[in-house]
């Protein structure tokens, strides 16, 4: 079994707040999928993480590019947006195998679309809305997940506690 660990109600500056608190960790590099809804908050997480671990310049949406890309002292960082992907052999243009490197940071927003094209997650989330709060999930799929999934827990506790 793969650990899973849920929150309710988690607001959007608490989202931004948890997304930071994995910048350092994904400065060495990984890849989380993120699955929800339109609207649920995936490139609200996706942008806060990557602001936080130092990309300075205007964090674009992929949703029309497919793929955004960052590269900042000796690490990068690939933000996906597979929505508008109907198969998954539609992402061979991509050399997505060029850009997996093991220090590179992945974000994938709708893996779903990607099924076979994709490397293994280290972390999945899923967020859901929930009245103007979102319910999250969050899936660790290896080691470094596991360590990613601690850190997560840690930011809840803290922004609940304030
Ligand atoms: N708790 C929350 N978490 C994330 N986004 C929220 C939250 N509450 C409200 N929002 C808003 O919902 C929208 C989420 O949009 P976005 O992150 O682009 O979603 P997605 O990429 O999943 O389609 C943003 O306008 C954001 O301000
Ligand atoms: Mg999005």
């Amino acid at each position: 079994m793969n650990p899973t660990q849920a929150w309710s109600a988690i607001g959007e500056r608490q989202l931004v707040a948890l997304a930071a608190s994995l910048a350092a960790d994904a400065r060495e590099g990984g890849v989380i999928f993120l699955e929800g809804d339109l609207g649920a908050g995936k490139t609200t997480f996706a942008r806060a993480l990557l602001a936080a671990a130092g990309v300075g310049e205007r964090i674009k949406s992929p949703t029309y590019s497919l793929i955004e890309s960052y590269a900042l002292d000796g690490w990068s960082a690939h933000h996906l947006d597979l929505y508008r992907i109907a198969d998954a052999a539609e992402l061979e243009w991509l050399g997505l195998a060029d850009l997996l490197d093991p220090s590179t940071l992945l974000l994938v927003e709708w893996p779903e679309r990607g099924v076979g094209a994709l490397p293994a997650p280290d972390l999945r989330l899923h967020l859901r809305h929930a009245g103007d709060a979102r319910d999250l999930e969050v899936t660790a799929l290896s080691a470094r997940g596991r360590a990613w999934l601690g850190r997560v827990a840690g930011s809840v506790m803290v922004q609940s506690d304030s």
